[in-house]
């Protein structure tokens, strides 16, 4: 085990130490049940990621939906910096309708992809070898004609033998590829079989220094982020990761964890990224707001107990000295020192001043409306903490477009029953009142929402947690709904936590209903 810090060795400056940052958030991140976003939702997390220094955004699957494409396109057409990829299954339909989509990018990839073990070419896809060899070459040759930056994936990689993996590659190299991809779609490997891979891909393919071969790791064993750093050592250059390591399943490589490893470890890890770490805190809760994901608490790098030392023995020490239990400082990833206490004294310029702090920069009607909504806050909370200044403006820029919005909430609760709500909506800009009881006041609130927006949508899920401490906190809520195996979910913050299960299932409901009508659209096409 090395005993020099991290700190004391230099960082890697040669562009070949330079790993690519590939993010999938928009893509893999939003596959995963219940993590839909809506296109403007997209748009923010694309300027996001770009503003941070990611290297390619895959900002979606053009042939998935009409939504899909149109997002997709908008972020090529907006994103100033990063390569915005487009996914395309080794189909001709899914490869036009990608380089369609990435057409107006300054930097357009298309990332197509083809499964290559036995048990997919067998059971899904019921083609020999030698038909996936052909299908390469065309599909390849296909998107290299639409654009120069293709990227090809072996999908399944970490299942196929090592022979026809390599011919695969040689194939995908020769037909236009210039990076090739090698997922372990499943998560099943380990970090010394997943270097291997890249190791044998390298040594053996004859023309593998004409790309550059990344990695794609699931999390289904804990292991994505541990795969993903083996493969550097073995060669590899690209990693494909999400922000809160969300995606199908487990989950892929966090992001932020892939990132400030590298950082932290340059001198075991020697290689350097892009990344402006300073903003992974913001991207962390930007992405969780959007996807209504809460991140966990001890989550690393950015779940809210990644910095807190609470035994005796680990504060004293980090009082004496800073580095006696922390690796990385809470500012290197963007967790800000408080500076400015908030309260209902404190006017705009604070405010403003508090927002650029925590790292929002917000339009004028969003400053107003965020401005608004601490005021009243602060009203009913007599300190408003940096936690709750960000649920508040993520609050009010993930639900910004909602057609539906709580307008008044009374509720009858306790032992005396019968529970009952009354709920007041704006229902595109009519408000409408109902009273319903329940079997509980939230049951009661509920059954209010059910009678002035009918639906059959069933509660999967109700979650409630403080967001500071105290008892005057913010709860936030979140709800999860199924309709025709569609899962949404909404979150809520407020200090009553009545009011936030109403924002949150409202929440729910408005996705469902932008679903619906996306659904409607696509049928309407056919
Ligand atoms: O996990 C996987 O194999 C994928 C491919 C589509 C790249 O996501
Ligand atoms: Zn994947």
């Amino acid at each position: 085990m090395t005993t020099k810090p991290a700190t004391e060795t230099e960082v890697p400056t040669r562009e070949a130490d330079r790993v690519i940052i590939f993010d999938t958030t928009l893509r893999d991140g939003e596959q995963c049940p219940g993590a839909t976003m809506t296109y403007e939702e997209k748009l923010e997390v694309a300027d996001m990621l770009d503003a941070m220094g990611v290297d390619v955004i895959e900002a979606g699957f053009p042939i998935a939906s009409e939504g899909d494409f149109e997002a997709v396109s908008a972020i090529a057409k907006r994103i100033k910096n990063a390569t915005v990829a487009g996914l395309a299954r080794a189909i001709n339909a899914d490869i036009d309708r990608a380089g369609e989509a990435v057409r107006t990018a300054r930097r357009g990839r298309i990332h197509t992809f083809v499964s290559t073990s036995p048990i997919h070419l067998q059971h899904q896809m019921k083609k020999s070898e030698e038909e996936v060899l052909e299908i390469i070459t065309a599909t390849v040759s296909r998107a290299r004609n639409l654009v120069e930056d293709v990227e090809w994936s072996a999908m399944d990689a970490t299942r196929t033998p090592i022979d026809y993996l390599c011919r695969c590659v040689e194939l995908a190299i020769k037909a236009g590829a210039t990076t090739i991809n090698l997922p372990d779609t499943v998560g099943y490997a380990t970090p010394d079989e997943y270097a291997a891979m890249f190791r044998a891909m390298i040594e053996r393919v004859p023309n593998a220094d004409k790309a550059i071969f990344s990695t794609h790791c699931h999390n289904d064993l804990g292991l994505a982020v541990a795969n993903s750093l083996a493969a550097l050592g073995a060669g590899a250059r690209q990693v494909e990761s999400t922000i809160n390591g969300i995606g199908e399943r487990a989950g892929n490589a966090a992001l932020e964890e892939v990132v400030m490893a590298i950082r932290t470890r340059h001198d075991v890890l020697p290689y350097r990224t892009n990344i402006d770490t300073t903003m992974l805190s913001r991207a962390s809760k930007l992405v969780s707001s959007v996807t209504n994901f809460p991140v966990q608490y001890n989550k690393a790098i950015v779940g809210r107990n990644a910095f807190a030392h609470e035994s005796g023995i680990h504060q004293d020490g980090v009082l004496k000295h800073q580095r006696t239990y922390e690796i990385m400082t809470p500012e290197s990833v963007g967790v800000a020192k408080t500076s400015l206490v908030m309260g209902k004294h404190s006017g705009r310029n604070a405010f403003r001043t508090k927002l650029r702090e925590l790292g929002y920069e917000l339009g004028e009607n969003a400053f107003e409306d965020a401005f608004n909504r601490f005021k009243a806050l602060a009203d009913r909370k007599k300190h408003v903490y940096d936690e709750d200044i960000e649920a508040l403006v993520d609050h009010s820029i993930a639900h910004a477009h909602d057609r539906m919005k709580v307008a008044a909430l009374q509720v009858i609760a306790g032992t005396m029953g019968p529970q009952s709500a009354t709920l007041t909506l704006d229902i595109e800009g009519k408000s409408q009142t109902v009273q319903a009881s329940g079997n509980g006041p939230v049951d009661a609130t509920f059954n209010a929402i059910k009678m002035l927006v009918p639906h059959t949508a069933k509660l999967d899920l109700y979650q409630v947690h403080a967001v500071t401490e105290g008892t005057d906190a913010q709860a936030e809520v979140s709800v999860r709904l199924e309709e025709e195996g569609r899962l949404v979910t909404g979150r809520g913050a407020d200090t009553d936590t009545l009011v936030a299960s109403a924002k949150a299932y409202l929440a729910a409901l408005n996705k469902l209903m932008v679903k619906r009508q996306k659904l409607a659209q696509a049928q309407q096409a056919v």
